[in-house]
């Protein structure tokens, strides 16, 4: 099929990133660039951002208390990434903190713990969340699960009927920005409005987000404002152990979850007086580089433009559907309609009639260097809706794997652009799925009990290793 007219060419040329295009192995021998569609788990550095760490680093020394010049320079530069990603999110400076954590995860943990919650309060959050943004608030409150429908997308109706049962007592409702495994994007502002006007507040889990959409968390008198926004740099170009949760100051607890160096004033062997915010949500001595490395993404998406990116990835992420729907045996799941398209990240998760998911990811990276994820994509609940799966066979398969063996465990493969992907990654990754279910497979696949497929007696080339100065 012919490509060139269909959609535009990247926002951002290929060579800003560091990586892509990088000839790797194939089973036979031969070498070819690699195509990563697997920017859902994490996406590849930008140039720019690899730079910006180079540059730093001849004056990178610890932070807040050293006397030296380097350690006053990293001290100011860390608190101006600290700027630079709340311009970012919209953040209001006086009344939120920006604290700076390991991922979503951690920063989703933190929030959970930090968040003062009455004993009858409810957490909602969504039959479609990452685990990250459904265990943290289980372990910690009731937590009420909204439901979603056939396409993937939020039941809206289902939200509100949530809210109205649980009048009163809804301190948080915790909700994707984009769903890792559809693209869904919420409506953030109007599901802000609809929880504020039920006395509660919003958390939105932008790690799918960010890296495609702008997020404005606009003012705190706004019925449409975010309260909290929580997101992982290396899913935004920037690769370096930084993720970040934001929120107004008055919403944490005057004990951190995390105690030790740097969260304190003071101490004696009888008491403790806890730091301000940030420091007091920081323990430990944080990760200078990571923060450096996020904000100069930060300046690098906004520089691309991030309605461009988001006009770009629609456009490739129509581009992929068209083709992957007429390939016969696969099953696209999630909105495919113009409508749904619209509200979508570019994220296409699919089946393949008669081949296991982790089979036909294994091909694709084996055989044809495409990298791509299968499984369940940490959301369970919501790959058990999207597949249909009933109770018990949904059952059978938690008794299994509880058992160790995730051999035939149901899934999906998705593929996931970020802002450089372009028309020929998808080709050639539609054209290797063709090959695929014409039966055009050399290796011979087996899966070990972790699920995985690997070629028997392949031997890897390693192209990187530590060992190796
Ligand atoms: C929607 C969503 N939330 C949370 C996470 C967890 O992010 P991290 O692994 O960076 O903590 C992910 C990771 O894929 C995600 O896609």
């Amino acid at each position: 099929m012919s490509s060139a007219l269909l959609t535009p060419t990247a926002p951002v040329a290929r060579d800003a990133l560091v990586g892509v295009d990088q000839p790797v192995p194939l089973l036979d021998g031969r070498f070819v660039p690699y195509v990563n569609l697997d920017n859902g788990a994490s996406t590849p550095a930008f140039g720019s951002v690899v730079r910006a760490v180079e540059r730093f680093l001849p004056f990178y020394s610890g932070v807040h208390r050293g006397t030296g010049y380097k350690s006053r320079l990293s001290t100011d530069t860390f608190e101006r990434a600290r700027e630079l990603v709340g311009e970012f999110l919209g953040t209001d400076p006086e009344r939120d903190v920006v604290v700076f954590t390991k991922n979503t995860t951690e920063a989703i943990n933190k929030l959970a713990r930090a968040l003062p919650i009455e004993r009858d309060a409810v957490v909602l959050t969504t039959m479609l969340e990452h685990h990250s943004n459904d265990l943290p608030w289980r372990s910690r409150v009731r937590t009420v699960h909204v439901g979603v429908c056939a396409d993937g997308a939020l039941d809206v109706d289902d939200l509100d009927r949530c809210l109205a049962e649980h009048a009163g007592h809804v301190a948080l409702l915790a909700v994707s920005g984009a769903s890792n495994v559809t693209g869904v994007v919420q409506p953030v502002h109007q599901l802000a409005e609809k929880v504020h006007a039920a006395g509660g507040r919003i958390l939105v889990d932008a790690a799918q987000l960010a890296p495609h959409r702008a997020i404005d968390m606009r003012a705190h008198d706004d019925p449409g404002h975010l309260d909290f926004v929580v997101l992982s740099a290396h899913k935004m170009y920037a690769p370096y152990g930084t993720g970040v949760l934001v929120g107004p100051r008055c919403a944490f607890a005057q004990v951190p979850d995390h105690v030790g160096g740097g969260t304190v004033r003071a101490v004696t062997t009888e008491s403790v007086a806890w730091a301000d915010l940030p420091d007091r949500e920081e323990a430990g001595s944080p990760n200078v580089i990571g923060a450096v490395a996020l904000a100069a993404a930060t300046r690098t998406l906004t520089e691309i433009g991030l309605d461009r990116i988001a006009d770009h990835e629609r456009q490739l992420t129509r581009y992929a559907i068209d083709r992957l729907t007429q390939v016969r045996g696969v099953n696209v799941y999630g909105p495919i309609d113009t409508v749904g398209l619209a509200a979508k990240v570019g994220v296409i998760p699919f089946t393949v009639d008669g081949l296991e998911h982790g089979m036909v990811a294994a091909v694709l990276g084996y055989e044809h260097g495409v990298g791509v994820r299968s499984g369940c994509f940490c959301a369970h609940p919501y790959i058990a809706r999207l597949l249909d799966l009933d109770r018990s066979a949904t059952l059978a398969w938690v008794d299994r794997v509880r058992h160790g063996d995730k051999r035939g465990a149901p899934g999906m493969v998705r593929i996931s652009f970020g802002c450089y992907n372009d028309v020929r990654d998808v080709d050639r990754t539609v054209d290797a799925l063709e090959r695929i279910i014409s039966g055009d497979i050399d290796g011979d696949y087996r899966a070990d009990t972790d699920g995985t497929f690997r070629p028997v007696g392949y031997v890897e080339p390693a192209l990187y290793s530590l060992d190796t100065p």
